[in-house]
């Protein structure tokens, strides 16, 4: 087989991806290890910067999000149960998220795909890159027990941060920068409306918590909790109960309980791998960086790699010039870097840290109260929580 690009991985960077060429007309062709059933199940992020949105309707696969997504034009944050609100329409001249799950998004992807004849071969095992930095890189894998081989012009490694891609470029010639939090995020999903019309992000002396939302009747709700901690310790009640407590009396008021039908641990962490392109592999997405989920900037920013690295390969394709190409390393990192500076910040003011002495907690009091009273501050977290400018 043969195509322009390759893509590993049919996350949201390389489903997305996928259908930009797809548009312009450059062919390529998705492999996915997983099956589609399992791809469409992952519970992952909820909320989608207007960058996001954008690429989507650029696509054409923006029809059920506009129907079934809540546009939210602003959250709040609590110190200790006590609420503010950060209005982010009126901080940022007009720009608002649209709360659409991952998996909503992925199985729009995956449908128009099908709908529209982009190769996205599942199960796809043993992925394997070849000749990466040469002018005829290919790509070998195992499909129904026998060997494939993908010959292309160019690989787009968009498989997460476990995948192959970026093991295959050499160690002496990237960098990795990382930082490990010493606590994880518990996760639930319950069919229950949520407490509140916008996402409450919440310090809590016991630890930080979140209130999220899928649609009007699902909502997704988060506490921090210790990396060795196990699921088998966190009972549905036990959860409600911490929600309740740190996400303070008004949300408590209105919380309705009920069963999870999902619930996990993520641990947090920052990582950015550089550069982002190795001769005809480019990476995208967790591929090459993670946030903590603080600021919900992972699929956003595998969003906004895609949309570089596809007007690059648009650009080479129908222009001849390939200098979108040699910019999109340089280009992405920069938005990157700025996205993992807020979500950092943003987990460091509103997480309980185990080494937390009474001045640190003193220091958190401090900027949340600052921000509440400043506008300068409030457009600083605004403006980034929107998603910066593509650049
Ligand atoms: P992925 O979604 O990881 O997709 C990579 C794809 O590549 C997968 O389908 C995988 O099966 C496939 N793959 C891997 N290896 C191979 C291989 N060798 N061959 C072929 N295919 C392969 N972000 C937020 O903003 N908010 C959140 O609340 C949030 N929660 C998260 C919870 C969890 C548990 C995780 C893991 C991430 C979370 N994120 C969150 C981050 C967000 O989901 C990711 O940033 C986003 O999924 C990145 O998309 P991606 O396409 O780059 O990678
Ligand atoms: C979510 O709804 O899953 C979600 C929302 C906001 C975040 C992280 C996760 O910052």
């Amino acid at each position: 087989m043969r195509t322009k690009v390759a893509i590993i991985g049919a996350g949201p960077a390389g489903l997305l991806l996928s259908q930009l060429l797809h548009v312009a007309g450059v062919d390529c062709v998705v492999l996915e290890q997983r099956n589609r059933s399992h791809v469409e199940g992952r519970i992952r992020a909820g909320v989608l910067e207007q960058i996001g949105v954008d690429l989507l309707e650029r696509v054409g696969v923006d029809a059920r999000m506009r129907r079934e997504g809540l546009p939210h034009e602003g959250f709040s944050l609590a110190v200790d149960g006590e609420r503010f609100r950060i209005d982010l329409q009126a901080l940022t001249s007009g720009s608002k998220m649209m709360v659409y799950g991952q998996t909503e998004v992925t199985k729009d992807l995956i449908e128009a795909c099908h709908h529209r004849g982009t190769p996205l071969v599942f199960d796809a095992r043993r992925v394997a890159l070849h000749d990466v930095e040469s002018a005829k890189p290919y790509v070998t894998y195992d499909e129904d027990g026998e060997s494939r081989r993908l010959d292309c012009d160019f690989i787009a490694g968009c498989d997460g941060f476990h995948g192959v891609s970026r093991a295959s470029i050499p160690g002496d010639l990237r960098q990795e920068f990382e930082r490990d939090y010493p606590f994880g995020w518990l996760g639930i999903l319950a069919d229950v409306p949520p407490c509140d019309e916008e996402l409450i992000y919440s310090n809590h002396e016991r630890g930080f918590a979140l209130a999220s939302m899928r649609s009007p009747t699902r909502s997704r709700y988060y506490v921090q909790c210790g990396l060795d901690e196990r699921l088998d310790d966190w009972p549905d009640d036990r959860i409600w109960d911490e929600l309740a407590i740190r996400l303070g009396a008004q949300a408590a008021g209105s919380m309705i309980r009920g069963p999870s039908i999902e619930k996990g641990i993520a641990p947090l962490r920052s990582f950015v791998s550089e550069p982002m392109r190795y001769g005809r592999l480019f990476l995208a997405g967790d591929a090459a960086h993670i946030v903590p989920p603080t600021g919900a900037k992972g699929l956003n920013l595998a969003a906004s790699d895609v949309s570089f690295l596809a007007d690059g390969l648009i650009a080479f394709y129908h222009n001849a010039n390939a200098d979108g190409l040699d910019d999109y390393s340089r280009r992405a990192l920069a938005r990157v870097w700025k996205a993992e500076r807020f979500s950092w910040w943003f987990t460091g003011l509103t997480h309980r840290f185990p080494d937390m002495d009474p001045f640190a907690r003193k220091m958190q009091m401090a900027e949340l109260d600052y921000i509440r009273g400043s506008r300068a501050a409030q457009t600083t977290l605004a403006e980034n929580y929107v998603g910066l400018p593509l650049g």
